[in-house]
């Protein structure tokens, strides 16, 4: 393992220039198309569905689908006893019809918790347990053998450090238990769905890492259905790449499948929270723009060469531009996270990341 890392260092300490081409849509190659592995975007379909510029970056580029946030409890149920799965039989098709793997995101997350089921679970503990059995089986066995994996817990530890997340209608009503509940459940309704724990920050905070490590190992050893470690994978320009190599080797020990579910590379920092954002940078420079993508290229190439081919789940970026990427109403902040800018044109990223997939 270690000798693979020393093999890579080299394409890591070498600059290289990131020169978009002089056609600057049409001749891009497709990300898809040059890896060896699927490549995804999360895209909120409404308004997608009605934006043809989009939906051709789309489908040049990508072969996976995560919903951004048409697949959440609050989209699918806001209010009690009524699913609504519009909005989900839509993006099937489309991606059945462009060919593309659909990505649950996600079932159970305390953020996406609607306030009926919060206000209900307090009052009536029995019923948040037999909600999320139901909830869990008739979502995921409608979607049976379409939805290709699942992120079945988001974010189940806490922001920082060691520990279950507190903070969770989930946690505090069912305890830590009802994240080995919930993978059991999804793999009763669809025993093919590749199942995902999926957290942010663990690519970097090492004692949530262990944490999850542990807790993942746990099931295994105890036959929890658990099939992959999702890293969100929401970096910063200056996260080491030495540490989120150290984090993914040490994922990859597992034998799981391991996805990189929600990729972006900001310049400025926040804290985790809605608001938080800390605007350091104002302005994108020439510079700035090379160093992203060189980090692009070197997130993409120890993803291939840190974890085994068989364990490549992919590599999914959250949104694919700085015109509608979340980390700016989010974070409250003005910052240039992706790979194609407000204009949807390609910015040296997308070169950054192409060389890292090849
Ligand atoms: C974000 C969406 O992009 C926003 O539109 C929404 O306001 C909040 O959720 N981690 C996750 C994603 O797992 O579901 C989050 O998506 C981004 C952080």
């Amino acid at each position: 393992m270690k000798l693979r890392y020393i093999l890579i260092t080299p394409f890591l300490l070498f600059g290289c220039s990131w020169l978009p081409p002089e056609d600057e849509f049409i001749d891009v190659d497709s990300l898809h198309t040059i890896s060896n592995f699927p490549i995804g975007s999360a895209v909120r379909f409404v308004p997608f569905k009605d934006d043809p510029a989009l939906q051709r970056l789309q489908k040049h580029h990508f072969d996976s689908y995560t919903a951004g946030n048409d697949m959440k409890m609050n989209s699918i149920m806001p209010e009690e006893g009524v699913y609504d799965f519009s909005l989900i039989d839509a993006i099937l098709a489309y991606t059945q019809e462009t060919d593309q793997r659909l990505f649950g995101h996600n079932l159970i997350w305390h953020s996406s918790t609607p306030s009926w089921v919060k206000e209900k679970a307090q009052k009536d503990p029995e019923w948040l347990s037999d909600f999320m059995k139901r909830y869990i089986y008739t979502y995921v066995g409608r979607y049976r053998g379409a939805v290709h994996g699942w992120d079945v817990v988001n974010e189940g530890l806490r922001t920082k450090g060691g520990g279950y997340r507190e903070d969770s209608i989930w946690y505090e009503v069912l305890g830590s238990r009802y994240i080995e509940q919930s993978f059991h459940y999804a793999h009763e309704a669809d025993p093919e769905a590749v199942l995902f724990y999926n957290d942010f920050n663990t690519e970097r905070d090492l004692e949530k890492f262990n944490f999850m490590i542990d807790m993942v190992e746990d099931f295994i050893k105890r036959g929890v259905p658990i099939s992959g470690i999702g890293f969100q994978m929401h970096i910063r320009m200056d996260i080491p790449n030495e540490v989120i190599a150290s984090t993914l080797r040490r994922a990859a020990d597992t034998g799981l499948q391991i996805h990189l579910s929600e990729v972006d590379i900001i310049f400025n920092h926040h804290d985790d929270t809605r608001g938080g954002g800390v605007q350091k940078l104002t302005t994108l420079t020439p510079k700035m723009e090379q160093a992203q993508a060189q980090k692009y290229y070197e997130l993409a190439l120890m993803y291939q060469k840190l974890i085994p081919a068989d364990q490549q789940y992919g590599i999914t970026l959250w949104g694919f531009n700085d015109r509608d990427t979340w980390i700016r109403p989010f974070f409250g902040i003005q910052d240039w996270p992706t790979i194609y800018d407000e204009r949807l044109q390609p910015k040296p990223a997308l070169y950054g990341f192409l060389k890292g997939l090849r």
